[in-house]
This record gives C-alpha cells, sequence and structure tokens, in this order.
C-alpha cells in the first residue's frame, strides 16, 4: 500500500472516531447477479440473472466515489460473467483506479481464467480442500487450481465461508495458500444464515474451535488476512451492526453495510468477518486498529 492511501485511511480512521462519524469508506458494487454455480450456501445468485450496463456500474462508481468511498469490491453472482459491448472486468478495475480508488477488489468464484493484474486483491472462494468445496460448490476444485496456477499475477487471496461442511478444512486452506506461488493469503468468514441456509451454520462452541485453529495457524506465521484481535467479537457477536462505513450498491439501490441489511435478524447471527473487523475499529478499538494496520500492510 502507498503510504499516501495509509495517510489516507488513517486520517478517515481517526476523524470518524473523534467525530463518531457514519460516513462510509468501504463499497461494493454488484455486477450481476448471475452465476454459473448454485452453492449450497449461498442465497444471492440468479435471481434475476441481469447483468448490469457499464453505463449503470460508471454512475455506481462516481456515486461512490463522491461520498469519499476508496476502497472498492466489485461482487456478484460472478464477477467474471460481467461485460458490456467490448468491456470486460480488468476494465472497470483499470477505470475504478484511475478515478482514484486506493484499493480495488475483485471477488470471483475462480472458474474463469484469471487475469487481473491491476486489481488490489482477488478474493477467490475456496470452500475447502476438494472434498468438501465440490460438496459446498459442484465438481470445481481442481479448475480452480489449474486457474490460480495459470493466473497472471500473484495478488490472489482465498476467500472462505466456514460452515458446517468444511469446518475442519481451515489448515488444508492454508497448506493450500501457503503452496501456491499465485496466492498471497486466505481470508476466513463464518456462514451466515440467510433463510434456508440455516442448517450450515456452526455452534458457538465450533466457531470457538474454529476461530482457534486459524489464531494457532497465524501464529505459525500461515498467510491468514484475518484480524486475530477482533475473534471474541467475532465469536460473541459482540460487535455493532450494520457496520456504518460500508456500504453496497446493486441495480442503482444503495444499502449500508450488506445487501443482508433488511433480512430481519440476521445481522446478529452475521458471519462476514469485514463487518466485525470494520464496526470495531470505527467504534475506536485500538487494538483492532493497529492490528489491521499491520495485517494489510503485509497484504495489500
Ligand atoms: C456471493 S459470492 C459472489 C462472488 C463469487 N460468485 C464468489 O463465489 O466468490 C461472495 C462471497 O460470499 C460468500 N457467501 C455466499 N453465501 C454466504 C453465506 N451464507 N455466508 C457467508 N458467506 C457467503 C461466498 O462464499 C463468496 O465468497
Ligand atoms: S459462485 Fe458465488 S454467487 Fe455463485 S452461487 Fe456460489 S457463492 Fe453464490
Ligand atoms: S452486519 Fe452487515 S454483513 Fe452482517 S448480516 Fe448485517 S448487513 Fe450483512
Amino acid at each position: 500500500m502507498k503510504i499516501s492511501s495509509l495517510l489516507h485511511f488513517s486520517f478517515f480512521g481517526l476523524s470518524t472516531i473523534l467525530f463518531k462519524r457514519k460516513k462510509p469508506i468501504l463499497g461494493t458494487i454488484i455486477l450481476t447477479d448471475k452465476c454459473n454455480l448454485t452453492c449450497k450456501h449461498c442465497a444471492v445468485n440468479n435471481i434475476t440473472s441481469v447483468i448490469h450496463s457499464y453505463k449503470q456500474i460508471k454512475t455506481e462508481m462516481i456515486t461512490l466515489y463522491q461520498q469519499g468511498i476508496r476502497i472498492l469490491f466489485f461482487s456478484g453472482g460472478e464477477t467474471f460473467l460481467w461485460n458490456d459491448s467490448n468491456r470486460g472486468l480488468r476494465d472497470l478495475v483499470i477505470e475504478a483506479k484511475s478515478m482514484g480508488f486506493l484499493i480495488v477488489n475483485v471477488v470471483t468464484n475462480g472458474t474463469y481464467e484469471i487475469n487481473l493484474p491491476e486489481a488490489d486483491l482477488i478474493l477467490l472462494s475456496l470452500d475447502g480442500g476438494k472434498v468438501s468445496h465440490n460438496d459446498i460448490r459442484g465438481d470445481t476444485f481442481d479448475l480452480i487450481i489449474r486457474n490460480v496456477r495459470e493466473a497472471s499475477s500473484s495478488n490472489i487471496c482465498l476467500y472462505v465461508a466456514i460452515n458446517k461442511i468444511n469446518k475442519d478444512d481451515i489448515p488444508a486452506v492454508c497448506e493450500i495458500a501457503r503452496r501456491e506461488a499465485n496466492i498471497r493469503a486466505v481470508s476466513f468468514n463464518f456462514h451466515t444464515p440467510y433463510p434456508n441456509t440455516e442448517y450450515l451454520s456452526l455452534t458457538k462452541d465450533e466457531k470457538a474451535q474454529c476461530l482457534a485453529t486459524i489464531a494457532n495457524l497465524i501464529c505459525k506465521s500461515y498467510p491468514i488476512f484475518n484480524l486475530k484481535t477482533a475473534f471474541p467479537y467475532i465469536l460473541d457477536d459482540s460487535f455493532k451492526t450494520p457496520c456504518y462505513q460500508c456500504v453496497v450498491m446493486e441495480n442503482g439501490k444503495q444499502s449500508i453495510c450488506g445487501r443482508c441489511v433488511n433480512i430481519e435478524g440476521l445481522c446478529d447471527k452475521c458471519g462476514y468477518f469485514f463487518a466485525a473487523e470494520y464496526a470495531l475499529i470505527f467504534s475506536g478499538n485500538i487494538k483492532v486498529g493497529f492490528d489491521m494496520l499491520s495485517t494489510y500492510l503485509k497484504y495489500i
């Protein structure tokens, strides 16, 4: 990360805490909900299957930028399915960077050729070792690993949603992250129980075990892009939700924190680590703040 970006984020953080501001810094644009997969844990794929136009996405990028957002995520559906005329996902990343977004990340299922060298991070969903991953995501593990090896850049961060099926696969995914040259790190979330996916949720004891495993692997220097200092709050669901510093934009509609914000009772069972981490930092948790600083400097 550039020093100028670091200064920008530090100033934003300090002024948010001091003046108890609710201004956002992180925005996600949903390019489409169309997807080539139907993962067991996912409730957001192929609801409309509309691929939003370039004009729409550009307008959303401008709106978010004007609000002061400087960390931009493109997500979906499957982001690599996005195209409009001759433009593809990579063009959006390049454009976002040239507009002045300081960090531009893409979330993908990794089943398409990966050619996004301009992205700061490619969050590539891998939900365990081969057996668990294929159980959740269909027979895609080998294809994804091949795409990772053939990727044009080494800015990939594995993205794992831990649930009942893959809860014992944490060390296996960390080994993959350490072994593969194009993978920079791995980032974990817990399953968030959207309607009809509740059966995949972990019990509190299971979550405690997973967090202890991740903490242990962080101590052993595995490349893990999560903040250990936030784990106690994640376990107790004791962070403030929703997080006002994050927004999501889908088809012109802006929501605070996530698309999930309007699902009754879901925020109390939120599994997204970023929501906990950002909520804690901007409510003035110094330990989590320093943890974020050192972790982001390591991986972005
Ligand atoms: C909705 S997908 C969109 C991007 C892309 N299709 C993918 O799979 O990475 C974004 C991320 O949300 C995660 N996700 C989906 N449903 C979830 C749930 N119920 N709880 C936690 N994470 C979930 C996915 O595993 C994926 O890492
Ligand atoms: S690939 Fe992503 S969007 Fe598609 S079903 Fe799986 S989690 Fe959902
Ligand atoms: S806290 Fe944010 S990410 Fe978590 S469930 Fe609520 S809206 Fe979604």
